[in-house]
């Protein structure tokens, strides 16, 4: 399985995947390629620095299609059939949900679907729940809606910050990305070996 991510920042959830790959923790996969909208991405020099290709592919104003084309492109000239998104602040295109469809998956700092979108950490605070935690999920066309794979609970504290909030949840958002790639790799690898299967039929 080639997994492609997808960041725009700091990049810890991209660091916990390839290394996972690389201790064996995420079998049979390989990190083919890690993208950032961002040049200024702290996670580039990560992934580089373990000899994964990392790139930048900007918008420059383009429509999101048109900039998602190009993301798609590099990410199947790279054999990518898994996309793993971590901390990518763009939404994607209705093209590139179809071409990946069930094979792209997000993470997200809340238990979806409570407080989809951005400061989830600060929107639990301020309605006062008294757990939460992260979700994985598949992308689908709408933020932060599509099926949950793995989800992971913390408790709020009386004197909770949204730091501290955010510093536990991360501490988990590592090892459920880890669960839920692990949890699609058997799905994705009878997919590609029907498809293997069809195409020596053909
Ligand atoms: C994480 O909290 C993730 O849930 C959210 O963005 C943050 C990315 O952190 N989608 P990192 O870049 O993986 O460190």
């Amino acid at each position: 399985m080639k997994i492609g991510i997808l960041i725009s920042g700091r990049g810890s959830n991209m660091a916990a995947i390839i290394d996972a790959v690389n201790s064996g923790d995420i079998p049979d996969a390989t990190v083919a390629v890690v993208i950032s909208d961002k040049s200024s991405a702290a996670g580039l020099s990560y992934a580089e620095s373990k000899g994964v290709p990392a790139l930048v592919i900007e918008r420059h104003g383009r429509s999101r299609e048109d900039h998602d084309k190009e993301l798609v492109s590099a990410l199947q000239k790279h054999g990518v059939d898994l996309v793993c998104l971590a901390g990518y602040m763009r939404l994607l295109s209705p093209y590139f949900v179809q071409i990946y469809r069930e094979r792209i998956l997000n993470i997200h700092p809340s238990l979806l679907p409570s407080f989809p979108g951005l400061n989830a950490q600060r929107q639990a605070l301020d309605h006062g729940v008294k757990v939460s935690g992260c979700t994985v999920h598949y992308v689908n066309e709408q933020l932060d809606a599509g099926a949950i794979i793995v989800q992971k609970y913390v408790e709020i504290a009386p004197d909770e910050t949204v730091e501290s909030l955010s510093e536990k949840i991360l501490d988990l958002e590592h090892q459920a990305y880890l669960d839920a790639i692990n949890k699609v790799a058997g799905l994705i690898a009878n997919e590609n070996r029907d498809f293997d299967a069809a195409s020596v039929r053909a």
